[in-house]
């Protein structure tokens, strides 16, 4: 059985970390107010909620059918907000208009798509079934993005093997991307199916990796590259701080190594050019043994903090 078969709903990854570092460093004596930036289903969303009953929510998610699906598990609520963006965009947001100008006391990124997207979305995301191979999250029509189909029949090779060994770390690259190059002269790839076999063919299966489709990393690949996550993620570690109010914490789980070693950079070089925040946790925090039987999806996850201290004078630096 391959990773993707085990998750059934999508279960909100080290909830009980998240909310814990939240309890143990937030003062907490007054009306607190959170930001979700990847809102998918709602679960830390509820987790949050339920900590903290009288707390403000404003959660975000670039994907708008997201949106819905989490309003459907939130019923209304008054105290709970969204916006259908990108959480790199938030700089550019009026919070002013949503009366949330002042910032957050906890931000909160967890990063990657949703068991939905999977399982559901029908955007090719999986290995199984016939699907478009589209993998774009902003499912908004204005936004112009290259789907995955456009990047398989269109980019050339060296292009290709740029984005497979980069986002995918995929060492068959040369060959995979040779027998793409021959194929789609004739051929080209039209559906998520296409393209996982023709990985399969070309990786002989003695080398497939024990656990995990032999596609994995170059589904990895396009995806990140589709929907520019690298991009994404580098402009919102630099702006999101800027938002927490004094004493605010900013928690990110990330998926993969090569996401956190955006974060772990990122958070580092702000942590040391700017004495107004510090780590929360000396190392990452991994999911415990029960969590990962339970969910094996939160296996690879790191969950990192920062804080910024109590001094802030509650502006944006
Ligand atoms: C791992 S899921 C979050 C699951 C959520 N924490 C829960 O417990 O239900 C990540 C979500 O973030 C969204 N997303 C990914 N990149 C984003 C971005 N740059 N801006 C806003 N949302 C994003 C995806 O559409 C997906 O719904």
């Amino acid at each position: 059985m391959y990773e993707e078969e085990f998750q059934a709903v999508h279960f909100p990854v080290m909830w009980q970390d998240v909310i814990r570092t939240a309890q143990e460093n937030i003062p907490d004596s007054k009306v607190l107010r959170f930001l979700d930036g990847t809102g998918g289903e709602a679960g830390h969303v509820l987790k949050f909620a339920e900590a903290y009953p009288d707390s403000e929510i404003l959660f975000l998610d670039r994907d708008p059918t997201m949106i819905e699906r989490a309003w459907s598990r939130l019923g209304d609520r008054k105290n709970i907000k969204s916006l259908n963006c990108n959480y790199s965009e938030l700089a550019q947001t009026d919070l002013e208009d949503l009366s949330w100008g002042d910032g957050f006391d906890g931000i909160l990124l967890d990063l990657g798509i949703s068991t939905y997207h999977i399982l559901e979305s029908g955007r090719g995301f999986s290995f199984k079934g016939t699907e478009n191979f589209d993998m774009r999250l902003d499912t908004n029509l204005n936004r112009k993005q290259v789907t995955a189909a456009e990047i398989v029949n269109t980019y050339p090779s060296k292009e290709l093997e740029r984005i497979f060994y980069e986002y995918g770390e995929e060492r068959w690259t040369k060959k995979i991307v040779e027998r793409l190059v021959e194929r789609r002269r004739t051929n080209p790839i039209e559906s998520n199916n296409d393209f996982s076999k023709l990985v399969e063919s070309t990786i002989p299966r003695k080398f497939w990796p024990p656990k995990t489709h032999p596609a994995t990393r170059v589904f990895q690949a396009l995806r990140i590259e589709v929907n520019q996550e690298f991009q994404h993620l580098k402009k919102a570690l630099a702006e999101l701080p800027k938002f927490l109010k004094p004493d605010g914490i900013f928690q990110i789980i990330s998926f993969h190594s090569l996401e956190d070693r955006i974060v772990k950079h990122s958070l580092k070089d702000l942590v040391m050019s700017n004495k107004e925040f510090s780590f929360i946790h000396k190392k990452p925090l991994l999911p415990s043994e029960d969590e990962m039987k339970l969910n094996p999806a939160s296996r690879s996850a790191k969950l990192r903090a920062i804080q910024r201290s109590a001094d802030t004078k509650n502006k944006r630096y």
